[in-house]
């Protein structure tokens, strides 16, 4: 069953067009991702089915109800979170804090949240009575994942969770990613600049170039794509003749 289908989506930034016809689907229990270059869109379209941005034409549906139209909170009420590009963790707010209005559209019962939240980030448990903004980069991510998390969501959405972290950080937060998901069933959509972290740990992907989803498949099949491999992937020896490619293809639209 689809948790979350997008049909044609059409989102502008004044006369900017940043998606042109939109349409991927998220199945429940399933990592998604979404590659793509700067400027492709990835934000917008996640933005777009957070509330925070009207889009223009198309459907979301989540569960079976549309979520076109509805304010970003009523859209978190209805199990979709969003981890934001950059975190946006509240600085002067202690970790405690930051994690408890994760949990605002819930009523009472955070504790049990609380609780699996410090099972995965257990350094968020010892500084939980310490500014947000006392933590490093990586721990800012984990506290913007486990905010995400507090809101019981059935679908949880990333933007660049590896964002300024170093390889060895990203390496363990996406460890923590596919545990959430393998362990607590939590379906994810995931943009990820990336590209090599982010097809080991989603089931499936998009590839988004200027507004439009140019290609799909199982992550083990676009992984093996040559397109792939030149443009995401980097390959040595491929990469340069790649990247003439890749400038001719711009050239062409
Ligand atoms: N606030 C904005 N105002 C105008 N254009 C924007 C704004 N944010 C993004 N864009 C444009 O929309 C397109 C998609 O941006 P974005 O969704 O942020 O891409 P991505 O997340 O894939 O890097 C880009 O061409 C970008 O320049
Ligand atoms: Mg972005």
């Amino acid at each position: 069953m689809s948790v979350l289908s997008v049909r044609n989506l059409e989102t502008f930034y004044g006369a900017i067009m940043a998606l042109r016809g939109v349409s991927i689907d998220v199945e429940q229990g399933e990592i998604v991702t979404i590659l793509g270059a700067n400027g492709a869109g990835k934000t917008t379209l996640m933005k777009t089915i957070a509330g925070l941005m009207d889009p223009e034409k198309g459907q979301i549906s989540f569960m079976d109800k549309s979520l076109v139209g509805l304010d970003p909170d009523q859209v978190v009420r209805g199990g979709v979170s969003l981890v934001p590009e950059g975190r946006e963790v509240f600085p002067y707010l202690t970790v405690e804090e930051n994690l408890r209005l994760g949990g605002f559209t819930r009523k009472g019962g955070l504790a049990s949240d609380l609780e699996l939240v410090f099972t995965y980030f257990p350094i968020l448990k010892e500084r939980r009575r310490q500014p947000a903004g006392f933590l490093s980069g990586g721990q800012q991510q984990m506290l913007a994942i486990g905010r995400g998390l507090m809101a019981e969501p059935k679908l949880l959405m990333l933007d660049e969770p590896s964002l300024g972290l170093s390889p060895l950080l990203t390496q363990e937060i996406f460890a923590i990613i596919a545990r959430l998901n393998a362990e607590e069933g939590v379906t994810m959509l995931l943009v990820e600049q990336n590209a090599h972290i982010a097809l080991e740990t989603a089931h499936r992907g998009y590839v988004l170039e200027m507004g439009r989803i140019v290609m799909t498949g199982a992550s083990a099949d676009l992984a093996a794509s040559e397109d792939i491999q030149e443009f995401y992937l980097g390959r040595t020896g491929e990469s340069q003749r790649g990247q003439k490619r890749w400038k001719r293809r711009k050239t062409w639209r």
